[in-house]
């Protein structure tokens, strides 16, 4: 590029642009043809996603049976996974995490693949690696002809296999987890593998179709919006959802279970579709009717302060308390046993952090989760419970007796991805942050960020850009202190406001 500029010195930067893309896109396509790599770069998680291509689309066709025997808790899944996909290099095979179920077969544009032994060597075979230890878990497919960078292709994956109860790295369920009336789906941070063939790399957005066959009284629950009634045949129910919105793979769901669904309004006539378990009774059902309740006003409210919601629905579904956590799937937030009104609106607040802005590395969580607990605290002092500098003092006296200052929230390890600092230490810093530079500053920062990486992702220097570009400052020093030194900062404005 230091030639093509001194050649077209006169030319704008636009035709530099053109002009630079044109030659790597010609040098390109005379390069050899490689393996696309089996992990996409991710510090954390290097076997994680993967190299060489981008997909467009998952269309899953899933076929479910619910565990026989409510005490051994195994399911039966099967699975066509229709993916297309464009290559991002030359490529002459390329990969898909998969963990734990069985490939059956696998076609390219129509052709069907051998299973074979030597994928990446120009043949069309594939094949698949399951190595816990060093969680690897790779479906290799061989591609012939090979393909080109920038051309698409569509494969289609037949899989199967008995589903059980899969751990993260820090022993937490996650991913397709069996339950005794059908299976609660939550995939942060890298369960998606557990139940279909996938690039899981949040970077890789993607829309997505489901069609979850399962017997005639069980309700399947996906993100995006129901695609016409469901259909019965023989026993066996089939609910089709629609994603349209671009989605990471760890904010896919597809939850069965005994629902009951209730529709809803948002502002400007948004969708709202509500799932509520029937093993959620009692003041537990109560109090998850009450939050959800909320959920119009809530979106007005954060509508307000970050501009329109970002995705085409939203919704809830309550599953029993097989998981003890709530998960921000995309535009449908899981939550177990009960919904409570503090942990809806941090899962509404994710959908414009976190899920229309996606964290380019794992590393950068504390821009999900700071935002989502600082919305919370915005939603308390907007119903009178409790005032954000009240707040902010609470989350510094529990960061100051619980040895909170030491994690470096900004690259915390990982198997402290949602350790308590991530969340509290996280939004403490965005009130100092706001503290710092004003609200007129800190709300165009945070609407900066959500128009310019919206259905993408982004890192902790690029927030840090932002809100240095709307308050026109230096903020290195305040976020080195914020997110990473081991001490409580100093806070000179903020006394007040402490213990
Ligand atoms: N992102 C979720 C939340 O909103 C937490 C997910 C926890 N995941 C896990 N594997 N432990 O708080
Ligand atoms: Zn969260």
């Amino acid at each position: 590029s230091v030639l093509a500029l001194t050649a077209f010195g006169t030319g704008s930067a636009a035709a530099l642009g053109t002009h630079a893309s044109t030659a790597r896109a010609n040098s390109a396509a005379s390069a050899a043809y490689t393996v696309g790599a089996p992990g996409s770069g991710d510090p954390y998680f290097p076997y994680d996603g993967n190299g060489g291509y981008d997909v467009l689309h998952y269309d899953l066709a899933l076929r479910y049976a619910p565990p026989t025997d409510p005490a051994a808790l195994v399911g039966k899944l099967s699975g066509i996974a229709t993916i297309t996909l464009r290559a991002k290099q030359n490529l002459q095979s390329l990969n898909f995490d998969l963990r734990g179920l069985d490939v059956t077969s696998v076609r390219v544009d129509g052709k069907a693949a051998a299973h074979g032994k030597s994928p990446g060597n120009g043949s069309a075979e594939w094949s698949q690696k399951q190595d816990d230890a060093n969680r690897f878990w790779e479906l290799t497919v061989g591609l012939l002809p090979k393909l080109r960078e920038g051309k698409s292709t569509t494969i289609i994956i037949e899989y199967g296999g008995n589903t059980g109860r899969p751990l993260d790295t820090t022993g937490a369920l996650y991913g397709w987890v069996t339950t005794a009336d059908g299976a609660m789906v939550v995939n942060e941070p890298d369960g998606a593998s557990t139940w279909y063939p996938v690039n899981d790399d949040p970077q890789d957005k993607a829309t997505y179709s489901f069609h979850i066959t399962v017997p005639e009284g069980k309700t399947a629950v996906a993100n995006g919006l129901a695609d016409g009634r469901p259909r019965t045949k023989a026993g066996w129910t089939t609910w089709s959802w629609e994603a349209t919105d671009p989605m990471s793979s760890y904010l896919a769901t597809a939850t069965v279970g005994d629902f009951t669904l209730a529709n809803d309004k948002g502002p400007h006539g948004l969708p709202i579709v509500n799932a509520i378990d029937a093993g959620v009774t009692g003041p537990a059902l109560a109090e998850t009717k009450a939050s959800l309740a909320l959920q119009p006003q809530m979106i007005a409210f954060l509508e307000g302060t970050f501009g329109r919601y970002p995705f085409e629905s939203f919704g809830a579904i309550v599953d029993d308390d097989s998981v003890d956590y709530a998960l921000e799937t995309q535009t449908r937030p899981v939550y177990s046993q009960v919904a409570d009104e503090a942990t809806v609106v941090h899962e509404l607040g994710h959908q414009w952090f976190g899920d229309s802005v996606t964290p380019s590395d794992w590393k950068d969580i504390w821009l999900n989760e700071g935002w989502a607990t600082y919305i919370e605290w915005l939603w308390a002092e907007h119903q009178g419970t409790a005032t954000i500098p009240a707040q902010f003092a609470d989350a510094v006296s529990y960061l100051d007796a619980n040895d909170g200052w030491t994690l470096n929230i900004a690259d915390p390890g990982r198997d402290e991805l949602f350790a308590a600092p991530v969340y509290l230490r996280g939004a403490a810093a965005l009130h100092a942050l706001r503290t710092e530079v004003g609200d007129k500053a800190f709300f165009a920062g945070a609407r900066l960020w959500l128009n310019r990486y919206k259905n993408s992702t982004a890192t902790t220097a690029d927030f840090e850009a932002v809100m240095e570009k709307t308050s026109g400052r230096s903020l290195t020093t305040f976020f080195d202190e914020w997110l990473r030194q081991g001490v409580r900062p100093a806070t000179p404005q903020l006394q007040a406001e402490l213990p």
